[in-house]
């Protein structure tokens, strides 16, 4: 099988009758959306909070009832792909754009499951994109104040034209090349003037699911 289908299916073992569940976005999401349409045509009473309108128009194919924030605005869990993982847990994700919406479904939800390959393991987010989403318009000063900070950003095209999120706003990738703490970049980040999130996902994780070619490792994190 698949090393995404592995972690992904392998999540949705976590999903239990009455449940609202947060749906990522990505490839491997994409195999756990699978399993759930499965055990929702078998009887499964779930309702889902998608994290993109790709992952909203999947679900509608698979069945898979939807709900909304102002009738749910607690989540049991949130199931959700990564671009990189640390050793400690650390995330970037937006690799598909959706970090905005991943990030308040996640920060909403009282458990995250993160399903990847063993592809997306990382000892560093050193020289690694992460995807900065900004407000378009004078996009180019936060892109300077990016740089001011040491970040190498590359404005994401989609055919020829900016690529713009489903909440309207544009995406720097941005490498650094030195992070001394993942945390404290994310804080900068965060307080940027013209920023609106960051990929980086931190202390959100709640269990790691990594599929591997010979089957999916779980790590439960230990809470602080
Ligand atoms: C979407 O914006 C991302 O955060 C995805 O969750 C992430 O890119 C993982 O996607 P894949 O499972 O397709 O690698």
């Amino acid at each position: 099988m698949d090393k995404k289908q592995l972690a992904g299916e392998a999540a949705v073992k976590y999903v239990e009758d009455g449940m609202v569940i947060g749906l990522g976005t990505g490839s491997t999401v994409y195999y756990a959306l699978l399993k759930l349409g499965e055990r929702v045509a078998e009887g499964l009473r779930i309702q889902g909070i998608p994290t993109s309108e790709a992952t909203a128009e999947l679900a509608n194919r698979l069945h898979i009832p939807l709900t909304t924030f102002a009738q749910n605005p607690r989540l049991d869990l949130t199931i959700d792909g990564a671009d990189s993982v640390t050793p400690d847990f650390h995330l970037i994700k937006g690799g598909g754009g959706a970090l905005l919406r991943e990030k308040l479904v996640a920060a909403a939800s009282d458990r995250l499951i993160v399903i990847v390959d063993d592809s997306k393991l990382a000892q560093t987010f050193e020289g690694v994109s992460i995807p900065v989403e900004v407000v378009p318009f004078a996009w180019e000063t936060t892109a300077a104040r990016l740089a001011e900070i040491g970040g190498r950003w590359t404005l994401r095209m989609k055919d020829g034209k900016p690529f713009v999120t489903d909440n309207h706003n544009y995406i720097l990738d941005t490498v650094f090349d030195r992070i001394p703490s993942v945390p404290d970049l994310e804080s900068t980040l965060k307080r940027m003037i013209g920023v609106v999130e960051s990929g980086l996902f931190i202390g959100m994780t709640s269990t790691l699911i990594v599929g591997y070619v010979d089957g999916a490792r779980i790590v439960e994190v230990p809470t602080a």
